[in-house]
């Protein structure tokens, strides 16, 4: 499979090891960075990562930052991608069963390696349910606002 990963930071390590045990089973892996322990802003990397599953370039992508929160928000603001924040395996079987998630979202404070491999290990393997979910799926591409023509608040 087609997977693109990108952090912030605070889970390069994370990644790293992600992308390494991703490679090794087989999948075309690209890393989007970051490359350091050096501060950066995680939706610099959301916005990348959704950029290249809108494009149809990965198939499937995984975000990192501390918590997982701040990457999945900034992923999620492209209507093309469907990312789910998840700490364990369930979630991320339903993500994929109920919301045909393109991508996860992990937080590196939060779980280790072997929960975080769980999670991604699921989120590969499970197959999207299609029926009912698919008209739901269907209106999250489909928002009923322009989001361009939304007045701020005062
Ligand atoms: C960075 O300190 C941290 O705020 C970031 O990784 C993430 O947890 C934000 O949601």
């Amino acid at each position: 499979m087609r997977i693109a990963i990108a952090s912030d930071h605070a889970a390069t390590d994370l990644k790293a090891e992600l992308a390494e045990w991703l490679m090794e089973l087989g999948h075309e892996v690209a890393d989007l960075g970051t490359h350091s322990n050096d501060s950066v802003d995680y939706p610099d990397y959301g916005y990348k990562l959704a950029a290249i599953l809108a494009d149809g370039t990965a198939e499937r992508g995984i975000g990192l930052c501390g918590s997982g929160l701040g990457i999945s928000m900034s992923i999620n603001r492209n209507p093309a991608v469907r990312c789910a924040m998840v700490s364990e395996p369930l979630s991320a079987k339903l993500a994929r069963e109920h919301n045909d998630a393109n991508c996860i979202a992990l937080g590196a404070r939060l779980i280790g390696i072997d929960m975080a491999k769980a999670c991604v290990t699921t989120f590969l393997d499970t197959e999207f349910a299609g029926g009912r979910h698919q008209r739901r799926v269907d209106k999250l591409s489909n928002p009923p606002f322009d989001t361009d023509t939304i007045e701020p608040l005062q």
